[in-house]
């Protein structure tokens, strides 16, 4: 079989890797792939939003099954234009992209059909969110409603820093059309769980959860990055937690893109936060999860095609999907001065002799004839399986400080909540 994949992260690379394990896959393709990624699949240089470009080449090289993993192609509906190619794929289409794209489309889906989450309000104009805000409740959240690099959400503590929010999004377009609309919700607290799910619009089979580190810095300060570290399982999410999930949000979920015409096949990502009146949906990905799968598929032992086919061919029912007991953790390496500015074209190196239980799933890097060297704000995820999450966490940083180019930095505190829930 040739396999495509579109994408070229850290999370394409774990898809990646974890393909390879099934025998009948003979090539894979990844568009456009990274330097580490090079070492598993053929990369080309065709980027991940040239939809032309990802459609020609899909049908001049006989591609039997293709994975879509990135937000925006998902959007634009490179699914769609495979399959019209009549190439099997793992992904939504664009309209069940939208639970992703459109905050707005999500906030009121999950009104619509009762599904727990922060109220909230929608404004298409500056001047009556800015009104609304008078007499509002802080602190606030306000969302802009497209794709913006995980950057669009903006916790207000004051009237004048949701003004200044506003401000940004609807006037000066910081995030482009994305911020034509905004969303205006309420601050809601708890820990947070990442759950992705294998769905074929009809059943759903949620894999092991996760525990994202979004915020730049140790202890959860700093800026928000696209996540600097993640762990899995996450101890806050035990299992009457993940029943009343299932009841309550997963399968209402897949039910009401049924009911609106759009049903979701692929894997559908809960950002969920556990507030004081039960689960609540955060935010919604229309994808894996970036760094929770470097975390995630480590732990599948079910073989992942085999998975992906019967979400494209709807019988998803028919397959038990399997986890190790473990544990694993991911440290993410990054550029100095991320998630602002940072230099790029640092040469990379990674020791040769790391543990078996260690993965390097490479994000922003890139293959030169001298080697491999820098090219993104986070350039490596450093996983490690184990019996146990302490044991998966000393084993990830130790490889991690291993690993050597100028200015990179980590988190030293990914797994500290964790471990605390865990061990009192
Ligand atoms: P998102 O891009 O929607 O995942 O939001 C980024 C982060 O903002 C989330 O991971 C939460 O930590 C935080 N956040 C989003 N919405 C809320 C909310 N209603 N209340 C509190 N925190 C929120
Ligand atoms: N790690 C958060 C995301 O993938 O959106």
């Amino acid at each position: 079989m040739n396999v495509l994949v579109v994408g070229g992260g850290g999370r394409e690379h774990a898809i990646i890797k974890k393909l390879r394990e099934n025998d009948a896959v003979r090539l894979i393709f990844c568009l456009p792939g990274n330097g580490g990624i090079a070492e598993d699949a053929d990369c080309v240089a065709i980027g991940a939003k040239e939809l032309d470009g990802i459609v020609d080449f899909a049908g001049a090289h006989d591609i039997d099954f293709a994975v879509v993993a990135q937000d925006d192609p998902l959007a634009l509906g490179c699914v769609d234009r495979l399959h019209a190619l009549g190439i099997p794929c793992f992904g939504p289409d664009a309209k069940a992209a939208r639970i992703e794209s459109s905050k707005v489309f999500a906030k009121n889906l999950m009104k619509k059909y009762g599904i727990p989450t922060a109220d909230y309000e929608v404004f298409d104009d500056p001047a009556a969110a800015l009104a609304y805000l008078e007499g509002a409740k802080y602190p606030i959240v306000v969302k802009a409603d497209g794709l913006a690099l995980g950057k669009g959400v903006l916790i207000c503590q004051d009237l004048e820093a949701a003004r200044a929010a506003v401000a940004e999004i609807m006037e000066k377009r910081a995030f482009g059309d994305a911020g034509s609309r905004v969303v205006i919700e309420r601050f809601l607290t708890g820990p947070e769980v990442s759950v992705l799910a294998f769905t074929d619009g009809k059943t759903i089979r949620p894999m092991v959860s996760s525990m994202d580190h979004k915020r730049a810095g140790d202890g959860d300060t700093g800026l928000n990055t696209g996540g600097m570290g993640t762990v899995a399982p996450n101890p806050y999410y035990t299992e009457a937690i993940a029943q009343t999930c299932m009841e309550r949000i997963f399968l209402p979920t897949i039910r009401a893109m049924q009911a609106e015409g759009c049903p979701f096949k692929g894997c559908l990502y809960f950002g969920l936060m556990l507030t004081p009146e039960g689960p609540m949906v955060i935010e919604y990905n229309c994808r894996f999860g970036d760094p929770e799968t470097q975390v995630v598929l480590p732990l599948l032992k079910t073989d992942l095609l085999t998975i992906m086919q019967a979400v494209e061919n709807e019988t998803l029912d028919r397959v038990q999907v399997e986890w190790s007991d473990g544990a694993a953790a991911c440290v993410i390496l990054a550029s100095g001065g991320y998630p602002v500015q940072y230099e790029k074209g640092k040469p990379i190196a990674i020791p040769d002799d790391l543990p078996t239980n260690v993965t390097v799933y490479h994000a922003g890097d890139k293959l030169l004839p001298g080697g491999l060297v820098t090219s993104g704000g986070r350039v490596l995820g450093v996983t490690a399986t184990a019996d146990t999450l302490r044991q998966a966490l000393d084993d990830a940083y130790a490889a991690a400080r291993r690993i050597r180019f100028e200015g990179a930095f980590m988190r030293s505190d990914i797994g500290r909540r964790a471990l605390a829930v865990l061990e009192g």
